[in-house]
Order: structure tokens, then sequence, then C-alpha cells
């Protein structure tokens, strides 16, 4: 059964989760699935950005499949973590450092891992239908899947805590606002603003936009001295490619075309 729909067109890949009437939570099939996908994109040099969402008009995600997990954590801790947790984290991670720009568009429900996957991605637009929430301590556990590590990290200790320990949904704006999303657009137009973005960065070298998103990602957790360091790397590592070239001869041609006009007239 087809959990994963994907489709690339323009150098745009699209994916989308598919089992909208489950509100598209992550069994591990799906999760699977995904991770193949992002294997392949990377590996296709057409793919120059991805967007994520969710199928339906209700969801995102409404988070890892329960019915699925609870045979998992049944079993034991060994077990829980190599099939449940393991697998969520794992996924987490790749989206985060994925070398491509990723941008999830939440397109509704995106609770537990679909908040998540959210806090991971670099990149994230919300419709104003979009709602954020953490209920896994009504289920009696933590959130698995680096959910009690990424949102401290980016909105603050006391606001992850409140959503963490309350599992109270927060809205689109809301999301924005504290910067779990970058912006809210209109239910209609989301996945056409999540192309715009998409294209916008697409227009730019991606080797350049590779080390950027490998600068901020690698850097966010380590000390400043270390984050610079890491920085200079990405920086060198454009060094004497055409793309750092072509960027900058662009830029110093087109200035001295605009004197060249300017001495002219
Ligand atoms: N895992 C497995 N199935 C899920 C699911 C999940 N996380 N979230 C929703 N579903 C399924 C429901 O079981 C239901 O399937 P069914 O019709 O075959 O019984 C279907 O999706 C629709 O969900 P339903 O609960 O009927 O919709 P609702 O509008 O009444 O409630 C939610 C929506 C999101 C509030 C509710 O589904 C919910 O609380 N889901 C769990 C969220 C959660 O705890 N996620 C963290 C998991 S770690």
């Amino acid at each position: 059964m087809t959990t994963l729909l994907a489709e690339v067109k323009n150098g745009i890949a699209v994916l989308t989760l598919h089992r909208p009437d489950k509100l598209n939570a992550l069994n591990y099939l799906l999760v699977d699935a995904l991770q193949a996908a992002l294997d392949e994109l990377e590996a296709d040099p057409r793919v120059r950005a991805v967007i994520l969402t969710g199928s339906g008009e209700r969801a995102f995600s409404a988070g890892a499949d329960i019915a699925e997990f609870a045979g998992s954590v049944e079993a034991g801790a060994e077990r829980a973590l190599r099939e449940f947790v393991r697998r969520g984290q794992r996924l987490t991670r790749r989206i985060e450092a994925y070398p491509k720009p990723l941008i999830v568009a939440v397109n509704g429900i995106a609770f537990g891992a679909g908040c998540e996957i959210t806090e991971a991605a670099p990149l994230a637009l919300a419709s104003d239908r979009a709602r954020f929430a953490k209920p896994e301590i009504r289920l009696g556990f933590p959130p698995p899947w680096g959910g009690t590590q990424r949102l401290p990290r980016h909105i603050g200790r006391k606001r992850a805590l409140q959503m963490i320990l309350t599992a109270e949904p927060i809205d689109a704006r809301q999301a924005a606002s504290i910067g779990l999303v970058n912006r809210v657009v209109e239910h209609a137009s989301l996945l056409a603003e999540a192309h715009l973005m998409a294209d916008q960065i697409a227009r730019h070298s991606p080797a350049a936009v590779a080390a950027c998103l490998r600068s901020v990602t690698r850097g966010l957790n380590v000390s400043i001295d270390e984050g610079l360091a890491i920085e200079a790397t990405q920086f060198a590592s454009m060094v004497g490619t055409p793309d750092i070239r072509q960027g900058i001869e662009t830029f110093l041609s087109r200035r001295e075309r605009g004197s060249a006009n300017r001495a002219r007239g």
C-alpha cells in the first residue's frame, strides 16, 4: 500500500504523507518509506529542494502510529528503542541534517511526531488551519523523536516545557510567533507558497546552499568557537569552485557595466 506520494517537477520534489484516514499517522512502513525517498532525492542531481506535506483536509500528521508502536512498547524497552524510538530519531535527524533545503508545509494537525518533524525541519510554513501539540504526556511518556531536545533549543525551555507538560495545542499564529514555523499562510495557498520559497532557494548554487545548511545545522549545538570553525570550513569548501567564481564575477561585471553606462550617459 502506498503511504508516501512523491512527485518531482522543475527540480522541486513534493513528498506527501498519505494515510489520510489515520490523519497521516506515521507507521513504521511510512517512516521507512520517507527515509528511502529522502535517500533517493538526495542522490538525484535534478532535485534542488524538497517539500514535505500531508494528504487530506485535516492533518499533516497526528504523530507516530499508536496502535503499531504499542506492540513494540509491550515487548519491552529494548524492542521499543530499536523499533520505535531509534527509527523515529533517525528520521528527524535525517530531516534536520538533510543536505538539500527541506520545507515542511504543515497543512493541518501536527501532533506528536508531526510536531517533531516540524521542529527538525530547517524551514516550515504553516497553513492557517495548522495546530501543533505534544500529546505524548497523555500516553505516559516523554516525546521520543527529538521532541524534548530540539524544541527547548529552538523556542526556549519554558515555552517548550509548557507544550510538553500540558499537551495543549497551539495554533499556527502562535507557532510562528515562537519560531516553530517561518510563516503562516492561507490554507489554499500553502503549497504555492512552499514552492515559491523552494524556487527562491533553488536559484542559488546547490553547493553554497548545502554549505549554508551544514554550517547552521552543525553549528547550532556547539560552542561559538566550534561554530565559527565549522563556518570557516564550509566557506573554504566553496573556494576554488565555479560557483563562487561565477557569483563574484557576475556581481563585479554588473557593476562595471553600470559604471560604464553612467560614464557614457
Ligand atoms: N496513531 C494511530 N492512529 C491515529 C493516530 C495516531 N497517532 N491519530 C489518529 N489516528 C487515527 C484514529 O485512530 C482514527 O482511526 P479510526 O477511524 O480507524 O479509528 C483516525 O485516525 C481519525 O482520528 P480520530 O481520533 O477519530 O479523529 P479526531 O478528530 O476525533 O481526533 C486527534 C483527532 C488528533 C485529536 C486524535 O486523533 C488524537 O489524539 N490522536 C493521537 C495524537 C497523539 O497522541 N499523537 C502522539 C503519538 S506519540
